[in-house]
C-alpha cells in the first residue's frame, strides 16, 4: 500500500476518534509492536539495497506525519475535554451563600480600623505610601534629625538585624523621608505598616502597627494639623471628641505636640467623648527644617505637617478590645467574637463598621 493511502487513511479515522482511549486504540494499529507502520519499517530489511533507501525515506516520513496527526488530535481532544470540565464546573455566583459558609470568615480588627483609616484620609485627599520594614540607620534615626546618643537609638528599643544589615522600624516615620525624597510638594500622604521595639506587656507587643500622617505645601501650618486630626478622630471614633494638645518632643518635629482624646472609664471601658480622664492617641508636630533640607525640599518655601498614630491602641480603644497581645494570637474564638463580617468594606457613606 502507498504510504500516502495510509497516510489518508490514519487521518480519517482519527476524526471520527472521539476520546483517548479512541486515540491510542489508532496508535496501537499503526505504530504498535505489530503496527502496520511498524510493520512496514520492519520489513525494510527484506527489501534489495536499492529499494531499501528510497523506501526507507518514506516510510520514516510516514511514520514522523502519523505521530504527528496522532498527537495533535490528541491534544486537540484534551483541550476539549478540559474546556467541557470547565464548563461543568461552572460556579453561579448569582445563587444565595449558604449561611454556614458566609459566617464562618471574619476580618482581623487591624484590617478592619486599617481599612477604616484608609478610608478616611482617602475622603481628605490623602495618598499611601509604603516603605520597608528593614530600615536602614539612615531612614530610621538620620535623616529624622535623631542624633547617635538619642535614646531611641539604644539596643533596649531598636531590633537590630546581624552583620549591619540595617534595623527593623521602630516607627514609619522613616517612609516620610522616602516619601519626600521622591515627591514634588504638595503633597500628602498616610503611611500605614508594621513597625518593631523590643518591648512586650499587656500594651507592647515587640511588632506593632503605626499609620503616619503627612502634608507638605507652601502654606501648611499647625491650624491645618489640628483640623485633620479632629476630623480624623472624629470620623473614626464616630462621635464628637475633644482634644488636647500637649506640648511634646520629637527631633524631626518642631514644635512637637503629643494629642490626648477625653474619655471616661465606665465599670473597665473606656468610652470615647464624655468625663474628665484624658488618653494618648498619637504624637504629631510642624516637620522640622532640617527634615524638609535632608530630602532636598526648601524649608524657606515649604512647610509641613506630619502625625503618627499607633493603629492597635487605636482599634482596642474604639473596639473595647482589653490586651494588645490577644491580637497576635491566632485565636479563633477571639476573632470570631472581635473579627468583622467580610462582605462590609468601610466606607464614610456606608458607615466605617457594622
Ligand atoms: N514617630 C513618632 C513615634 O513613633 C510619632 C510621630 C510621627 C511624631 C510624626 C511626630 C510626627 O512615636
Amino acid at each position: 500500500m502507498d504510504t500516502n493511502n495510509i497516510k489518508h487513511e490514519v487521518i480519517e479515522s482519527l476524526k471520527t476518534a472521539r476520546t483517548a482511549g479512541d486515540i491510542e486504540e489508532i496508535r496501537i494499529r499503526e505504530m504498535g509492536k505489530n503496527g502496520r507502520i511498524s510493520g512496514l519499517l520492519k520489513s525494510l530489511g527484506e527489501l534489495p539495497p536499492e529499494e531499501r533507501k528510497t523506501a526507507g525515506k518514506q516510510y520514516n516520513i510516514l511514520k514522523t506525519e502519523v505521530e504527528k496527526a496522532i498527537e495533535e488530535h490528541a491534544a486537540a481532544i484534551r483541550l476539549e475535554a478540559r474546556n467541557a470540565e470547565i464548563l461543568r464546573n461552572k460556579v453561579d455566583i448569582s445563587l444565595p451563600v449558604t449561611a454556614g459558609a458566609a459566617s464562618r470568615g471574619r476580618i482581623h480588627p487591624l484590617s478592619e480600623v486599617g481599612d477604616e483609616l484608609l478610608a478616611i484620609f482617602a475622603s481628605m485627599g490623602f495618598g499611601v505610601e509604603q516603605g520597608p520594614d528593614i530600615e536602614s540607620e539612615y531612614y530610621n534615626f538620620e535623616a529624622l534629625n535623631i542624633a547617635d546618643s538619642h535614646p531611641a537609638r539604644d539596643m533596649h528599643d531598636t531590633f537590630y538585624l546581624p552583620g549591619n544589615k540595617g534595623l527593623l522600624r521602630t516607627h514609619t516615620s522613616p517612609v516620610q523621608i522616602r516619601a519626600m525624597e521622591r515627591l514634588e510638594p504638595p503633597f500628602r500622604f498616610v503611611a500605614p505598616g508594621r513597625t518593631y521595639r523590643r518591648d512586650s506587656d499587656q500594651t507592647h507587643t515587640p511588632m506593632f502597627h503605626q499609620v503616619e500622617g503627612m502634608a507638605v505645601g507652601p502654606d501648611i501650618h499647625l491650624g491645618h494639623l489640628k483640623w485633620t486630626l479632629q476630623h480624623f478622630l472624629e470620623t473614626f471614633f464616630e462621635t464628637e471628641v475633644e482634644l488636647r494638645f500637649r506640648p511634646s518632643y520629637f527631633p524631626f518635629t518642631e514644635p512637637s505636640l503629643e494629642v490626648d482624646v477625653r474619655c471616661e472609664r465606665v465599670e473597665g471601658e473606656i468610652r470615647i467623648g464624655t468625663g474628665t480622664d484624658w488618653l494618648e492617641v498619637l504624637g504629631c508636630g510642624m516637620v522640622h527644617p532640617k527634615v524638609l533640607g535632608n530630602c532636598g525640599i526648601n524649608p524657606d518655601t515649604f512647610q509641613g505637617f506630619a502625625f503618627g498614630a499607633g493603629i492597635d491602641r487605636l482599634a482596642m480603644l474604639k473596639y473595647g478590645i482589653p490586651d494588645l497581645r490577644s491580637f497576635f494570637d491566632g485565636d479563633v474564638r477571639w476573632i470570631q467574637h472581635y473579627g468583622f463580617v467580610p462582605l462590609h468594606a468601610p466606607t464614610l457613606e456606608g458607615g466605617l463598621a457594622p
